[in-house]
């Protein structure tokens, strides 16, 4: 964990490349539309968290009772009984509409993906999955037919800005918007552009305690000067 990243909590700390994702997604967090997602794009576009952030937001929206928390599975490490639980916790939520989130979809084998169509035709409308992938390909078409298909596409350095600003500030650093472009350069990926925050905050924040701080025999008789004056 970066020391000066802001982790998102809410859909509008969300940032989308995409105005017609933003809005898709927007509409399925507030339950006006409701069904099975794939978000797909290049790494670090903010799949995964958009995908935990509409889920959870889903749920609270349509709570039941009893308050299950979301299911969320990797496809890279998908345990034998994950579709049971995921079975289990959407039919935990009762008439509510519920969602499961599987990350790195495409990491599932042929079987596992066959089971998984079956799982959605049985609860098909009335609870459903957000799957996230970066080779949108590898997907059984018969599972893309399934859902509504959302790029999420390659963040440009305009979009990363009001970000960026964020940390920054938060980290103490003022910089120009033109400073942040430069630094941002062509860099798309979040966690890239993230850390050369954190590397920018790292050094200003050394840089101003080295000039707090005497760091050598002449500093120090110049402080020793000013405070006999
Ligand atoms: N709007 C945001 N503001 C700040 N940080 C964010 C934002 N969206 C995502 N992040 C952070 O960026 C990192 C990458 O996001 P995420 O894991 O969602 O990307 P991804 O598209 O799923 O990547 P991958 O394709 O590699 O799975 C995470 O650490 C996340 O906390
Ligand atoms: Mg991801």
């Amino acid at each position: 964990m970066l020391k000066h990243a802001i982790q998102p909590t809410t859909f509008n700390d969300l940032v989308f490349e995409n105005p017609n994702a933003q809005q898709k997604l927007q509409q399925y967090a507030n339950g006006t539309l409701q069904g099975s997602i794939i978000l797909h794009g290049p790494y670090g576009t903010g799949k995964s968290t958009a995908a935990a952030i509409v889920a959870e937001q889903t749920r609270k929206h349509t709570n039941g009772m009893i308050d299950f928390p979301i299911n969320t599975f990797s496809g890279d490490d998908f345990p034998s009984n994950a579709l049971n639980r995921i079975e289990n916790g959407w039919t935990g939520a009762g008439t509510n509409f519920r969602y499961a989130v599987i990350d790195e979809f495409d990491q599932l084998d042929n079987k596992t993906m066959s089971k998984i169509r079956k799982i959605m035709d049985k609860h098909y409308g009335v609870y459903g999955l957000i799957l996230t992938t970066n080779e949108l390909y590898k997907i059984h078409n018969a599972i893309q037919s399934r859902c509504d298909v959302i790029e999420m596409p390659a963040l440009s350095p305009n979009t990363l800005l009001p970000m960026c600003r964020k940390v920054l500030q938060q980290g103490g650093v003022t910089w120009t918007d033109k400073q942040i472009l430069t630094a941002i350069n062509t860099q798309s990926d979040i966690r890239a552009v993230l850390r050369q925050m954190d590397a920018a905050i790292a050094q200003v924040t050394s840089a101003n305690q080295q000039n707090a701080v005497p760091t050598s025999r002449q500093n120090v008789g110049q402080i020793a000067q000013k405070t006999r004056k």
